[in-house]
């Protein structure tokens, strides 16, 4: 992965920054997005510095803001015209039951997980040379009960993957579907977000393979 360019939303914290580190100890360039962790993004920008990515970038990104994407591509075009991977991550959760849940609760994870996801795909996708990687999750696979509107985000976003996969046969399209790993969505429980920033790594570097539109789930690959 040297040299290659991999863009990651939501590296400002958890899963995505631990792959924008994974991505860097290998001296690729490192594009970062933040959306509130500005400073927490700075930080994670710097660590991939020091890490070895052969060059870095950090943009503001909103996912449910049309502007927001738009100036993030139009960045990323005028500085490198094209990237290899994008890996898109940014996501969040309300892990309460559905009648408990307000409006605004289930539109920002609809908006964010999914049509955000699809968003950012539309506006990156000429831009794109090599692969799509959506993290999804295991709730994008099986039913839980306290996240009812997180799992129709989830397996919305492997229903979009899968058709996306057969419109766009030249690039490599799946999904990483982890299960429960210890960051702020989670309230820390679960798995180290090492885990998963690895295995987003097999798949782009092509040591884990991929079906077209297909799943890669972590705890799979990482017993
Ligand atoms: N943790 C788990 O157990 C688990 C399991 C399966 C799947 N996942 C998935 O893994 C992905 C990463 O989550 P995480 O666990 O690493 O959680 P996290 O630590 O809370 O990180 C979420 C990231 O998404 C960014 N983000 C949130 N809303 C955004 C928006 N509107 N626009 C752009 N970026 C936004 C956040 O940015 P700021 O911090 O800068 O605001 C942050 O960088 C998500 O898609 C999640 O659904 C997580």
């Amino acid at each position: 992965m040297k040299g290659q360019i991999v863009l990651i939303t939501g590296s400002s914290s958890g899963i995505g920054r631990e792959t924008a580190y994974r991505f860097a100890k290998e001296g690729t360039m490192v594009v970062l997005t933040y959306y509130k962790g500005k400073t927490r993004g700075q930080m994670a920008e710097r660590r991939c510095r020091k890490l070895g990515a052969a060059d870095t970038l950090l943009l503001h990104l909103d996912v449910t803001d049309n502007k927001s994407i738009m100036d993030a591509a139009t960045q990323v075009r005028r500085r490198y015209g094209q990237i290899d991977y994008l890996v898109n991550n940014a996501g969040t959760g309300t892990f309460i039951y559905f009648h408990k849940q307000s409006a605004r609760e289930i539109e920002r994870q609809i908006r964010t997980n999914l049509e955000g996801l699809i968003k950012v795909t539309r506006a990156f996708l000429p831009l794109v040379r090599k692969g799509i990687i959506n993290v999804a999750s295991i709730a994008g696979k099986e039913p839980y009960d306290d996240m009812t509107v997180y799992c129709g985000s989830k397996f919305g976003v492997r229903g979009f993957t899968q058709a996306l996969a057969l419109e766009h046969p030249r690039q490599q399209v799946c999904c990483v579907n982890p299960d429960q790993v210890a960051t702020r969505l989670s309230g820390y429980l679960g798995r180290p977000p090492e885990d998963v920033a690895e295995v987003i790594f097999m798949v782009a570097s092509g040591r884990v393979k991929c079906k077209q539109g297909g799943d890669v789930d972590v705890w799979k690959v990482i017993k």
